[in-house]
């Protein structure tokens, strides 16, 4: 057990996870719409979550590789606005890989670090904790399992934080959602401390594309698990291989939308006592969003939501960038 291994240096949290009722409900209320759709989060169960690590080694997918490059370049910088025991604080934690060039940037700086990871998954978070305490003697970590936030209404607050949200995640929560979130985030900071976002920027519309229709059909895969999933779940019988996987950029959303569209109509059984649902040929069902933020949208989003942007550190091409914002007096 982790908290034995490490005594005082690590703790944990876990809240309840969504339930069974919850996919349920979503989904049906989803499928039965004039515009199907699942939410997104649900793309990520066990296997969907391994599917989303064989994505991020893509060569089409260059988010994670433009990112680390640019953490490498300047993570001792970001900390250098940090005070004595930094704080770091993450959303969406994973593996915590490309954490470790921050973490490793406020040791050196600061001799120690608390890092607070949160994630929807306990064995990613124990996995990526015994590896951190492992490798940084002068580290303690506090994992905290559940939904952002339901964590962070309840985060432990602590001087001189960073608050870290990479990988371009909050192009997931588009519109209100992503306001809701950076207002939640703020909720677990003081003022003058830092919020950190790994940014993809809206670029040539090819490019945009390619990330999200490899030709090896890994993110097809990833897709088309959220149906075998409901299949898994729910006792459906929804023939998976009469969807194809799409994904397009909108003008009008400023997103990339992905879709799984029905080759031919058909009608499947929802499972016991939910009835069918019905495809027409060609129907889409939609199942992410990835926001393709401009300058200007990040900066709208953090004035709107009581931060102050502080650095804007895009790549060579500005085609991803990191945003360090600074969370404001009395917001
Ligand atoms: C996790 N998230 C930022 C990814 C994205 O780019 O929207 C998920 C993904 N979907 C397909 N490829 C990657």
């Amino acid at each position: 057990m982790i908290s034995a291994e490490f005594g005082d240096r690590y703790s944990e949290r876990i809240w309840e996870n969504h339930t069974a009722e919850d996919f349920e409900r979503d989904v049906l209320h989803g499928l039965r719409a004039t515009q199907k759709s699942i939410p997104s989060k649900y793309l990520y169960d066990a296997l969907g979550s391994v599917l989303f690590e064989a994505i991020v080694l893509l060569p089409e997918y260059d988010l994670p590789r433009r990112e680390r490059l640019l953490l490498e370049r300047h993570a001792s910088t970001i900390v250098a606005n940090l005070g004595p025991s930094p704080h770091l604080l993450e959303l969406g934690s994973g593996s915590s890989e490309k954490t470790r060039m921050l973490i490793e940037a406020a040791i050196a700086n600061y001799g120690s670090a608390v890092y607070t990871a949160i994630d929807i998954s306990l064995e990613a978070l124990r996995a990526a904790a015994a590896q951190l305490l492992e490798r940084y003697p002068s580290l303690v970590v506090d994992a905290f399992a559940g939904d952002y936030f339901q964590v962070l209404a309840e985060v432990p607050r602590r001087p001189a934080t960073l608050a870290l949200f990479l990988g371009s995640n909050l192009g997931n929560y588009p519109g209100r959602r992503g306001h809701d979130l950076l207002r939640a985030i703020g909720g677990a900071l003081a003022p003058h401390d830092f919020l950190l976002l790994g940014i993809d920027l809206r670029k040539d519309r090819a490019a945009m594309e390619r990330a999200y229709n490899d030709p090896i059909g890994v993110t097809a895969a990833f897709s088309k698990n959220v149906l075998a999933r409901v299949n898994r779940e729910l006792g459906a019988e929804i023939e998976v291989g009469n969807f194809r996987h799409m994904s397009r950029f909108d003008e009008d959303t400023g997103s990339i939308e992905s879709y799984l569209i029905a080759k031919r109509s058909a009608t499947y059984p929802l499972g016991e006592g939910r009835g069918t649902v019905r495809f027409s040929e060609d129907e889409r069902v939609h199942i992410e969003s990835s926001h393709k933020f401009t300058r200007d949208e990040i900066r709208g989003l953090a004035g709107a939501t009581g931060f102050d942007e502080r650095m804007y550190l895009p790549d060579d091409d500005a085609g991803f960038a990191l945003v360090l914002l600074e969370h404001r007096e009395g917001c």
